[in-house]
C-alpha cells in the first residue's frame, strides 16, 4: 500500500469502514419505511433475496475492481480496460458513480441533520426550553439549513483527514454500540402492546404481492442503496484493502452485517409502529396507508421514546446520536468518491478538493431544503432506483465481459490462498456476465 495514498491499518478497520459506508439511514430510516409502505413481510422478503442474490455479487464486483486498481474508481477501471472503447465505457460508469454519490449525499445530509436535531432535543428539553425544542423538530426552513450545514461540514472535517485517522478510527469505535441499542430497544418493544400484531406483518409475508412492480423496484433500489453500490464508493474502499486480505470473507461479512442491522431496524420499527397506533398516536389512514411516508421514523420513535418517561430523553439522545453517526460513517464513504477521484486525477491537494467539492453539495442541499417538498423525493429515486441499480448493472458487465475471466480469479485468490475458493467463485464470473444484469434488466423492464 502506497505511503501517500493510504489505506485501512486493520481487517477490523476495513469491516467496520465498509460497513460504516453500507449501515446508515438507509437501513434505520429506508429500510423499515419501503417496508411499511409495500406490504411489510412481502417486501423484506423480496429484498433479502436480491439483497443476497443480485447485490452481494455486485458488491463484489466493485470491490474486486478497487482492490485490483488501487486507485479512485475511473483509474481503477481504467486499468482494466484494454483499448480506448473499453477506456471510455469505464470512465462513463465511474465518473457516473462519482456523480451519483454527490446526488445522494446532497438529500442525505438532510435527513441526517434531522437525526441531530431529535438528538439535540431531549437536552433542549431537559435544560427545560421547550420552544427550543419544539423548534427543533419542526420543519422550519432555518433548522433545516443550519443542521444540513452543521452535518456537513463534520462530513468535510473527517474526510480532509483521510482515511486512517479519519474514516477508520471512528467508525470502528461506534459501530458496535448502535447495533447494541437496537437490541435493546427491540427487547423492550417486545413487552409492549400491539407489537404482537407488528411482528406478525413484519415476519409473515403475503406471496401474492412479491411480483408486485413497485414493491420490487423498491427493493433492488433498496437493497443497492443499502450497500452503497453505484456510487464508486465500494470501488474506492476496496483500492484501500491490503492484498493479503480475504477479499471473499471480508466482502460477506460486510453483507451479513449491513443486512442484518436492517433487519433489526424492521424489527424495532414496524412493531412500534403498531404500539404507537395502539397509544393512538395516527399512523395509520382508513384505508391502512401510511400517514407520515417518509417521516415514519421520527413519528413512530418520538412516540416509543416518550412512551419511557424520562428514562426515554436519555434513550432518545442516545439513539439519534448513534443515528447521526451511522450516517456520518456513510457520508464520509460518500464524499470519499468523488474527492478521491479529484485528488488522483487532477492532482489538487486532499484538503483542498475535499473542502470545495463538500461545499458545492452544501449549496446543492440547500436549494433541495428550500424546494423540500418535491425535490428531496426527486432527487432520491433518481439516484437511488434509477441510478444505483444501472450503474452497479454496468459495473458487473464490465466485469463480466471485458475483464478476463483469469484475471479477475486471480485478483479473488491474492489473500486467499490458505482456502481453494469454491464451486462459488468458479460460477461467479459468469453470474456476474449474464445473470446480474438481466436479473436488474427485467425488475426495471417489469416496472415499465
Ligand atoms: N448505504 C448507505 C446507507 O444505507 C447509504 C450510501 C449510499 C452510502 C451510497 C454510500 C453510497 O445509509
Amino acid at each position: 500500500m502506497g505511503v501517500a495514498r493510504g489505506g485501512f491499518s486493520s481487517r477490523f478497520g476495513f469491516i467496520m469502514a465498509a460497513a460504516g459506508s453500507a449501515v446508515g439511514l438507509g437501513n434505520i430510516w429506508g429500510f423499515p419505511t419501503q417496508t411499511a409502505s409495500n406490504g411489510g413481510a412481502a417486501f423484506v422478503l423480496v429484498y433479502l433475496v436480491l439483497a443476497f442474490c443480485l447485490a452481494y455479487p455486485a458488491f463484489m464486483a466493485e470491490l474486486l475492481i478497487g482492490r485490483y486498481g488501487q486507485a479512485n474508481a475511473v483509474t481503477s477501471m481504467q486499468k482494466i480496460s484494454r483499448n480506448n472503447r473499453q477506456k471510455h465505457f469505464a470512465f462513463v460508469i465511474g465518473f457516473g458513480g462519482v456523480i451519483c454519490a454527490a446526488l445522494i449525499l446532497s438529500f442525505y445530509g438532510i435527513i441526517a441533520g434531522w437525526m441531530m436535531s431529535y438528538a439535540i432535543e431531549p437536552v433542549a428539553k431537559l435544560a427545560g426550553l421547550t420552544g427550543t425544542a419544539n423548534w427543533l423538530i419542526s420543519q422550519s426552513l432555518v433548522r433545516n439549513v443550519l443542521f444540513t450545514a452543521l452535518f456537513m461540514s463534520l462530513t468535510i472535517f473527517i474526510i480532509r483527514r483521510g482515511v486512517e485517522q479519519g474514516i477508520e478510527k471512528w467508525s470502528k469505535r461506534l459501530m458496535p454500540m448502535l447495533i447494541a441499542l437496537l437490541i435493546l430497544l427491540i427487547i423492550y418493544v417486545f413487552t409492549l402492546e400491539g407489537a404482537k400484531e407488528g411482528f406478525t406483518a413484519y415476519l409473515n409475508p403475503d406471496i401474492s404481492r412479491v411480483f408486485e412492480p413497485n414493491l420490487l423496484i423498491s427493493a433492488l433500489g433498496q437493497a443497492f442503496f443499502s450497500l452503497s453500490l453505484g456510487t464508486s464508493v465500494m470501488i474506492v474502499y476496496g483500492s484501500y484493502i491490503a492484498k493479503k486480505e480475504n477479499l471473499v470473507t471480508l466482502g460477506v461479512q460486510v453483507t451479513l452485517i449491513d443486512v442484518s442491522i436492517a433487519f433489526l431496524a424492521g424489527l424495532l420499527i414496524i412493531p412500534a409502529m403498531y404500539v404507537a397506533q395502539a397509544q393512538g398516536v395516527a399512523i395509520f389512514a382508513e384505508d391502512g396507508s401510511l400517514i407520515s411516508g417518509s417521516n415514519l421514523v421520527f413519528t413512530v420513535l418520538p412516540a416509543l421514546f416518550s412512551g419511557m418517561g424520562f428514562v426515554g430523553l436519555f434513550v432518545a439522545f442516545g439513539f439519534f446520536v448513534l443515528m447521526s453517526i451511522a450516517a456520518l460513517t456513510s457520508s464520509i464513504s460518500m464524499l470519499e468518491g468523488p474527492v478521491s477521484y479529484v485528488v488522483e486525477r487532477h492532482e489538487v491537494p486532499r484538503e483542498k478538493a475535499t473542502t470545495f467539492i463538500g461545499l458545492a453539495i452544501l449549496v446543492f442541499s440547500i436549494l433541495i431544503v428550500v424546494n423540500l417538498s418535491w425535490m428531496l423525493d426527486f432527487i432520491a429515486m433518481l439516484s437511488t432506483q434509477y441510478g444505483q441499480p444501472i450503474i452497479a448493472m454496468l459495473c458487473c458487465v464490465f466485469v463480466g465481459w471485458i475483464w478476463h475471466r483469469s484475471d479477475v480469479l486471480a485478483e479473488i485468490k491474492q489473500g486467499n490462498s490458505t482456502v481453494e475458493y469454491g464451486l462459488f467463485w468458479k460460477i461467479w464470473p459468469w453470474y456476474i456476465k449474464f445473470i446480474c444484469p438481466t436479473a436488474i434488466a427485467l425488475v426495471f423492464w417489469h416496472s415499465l
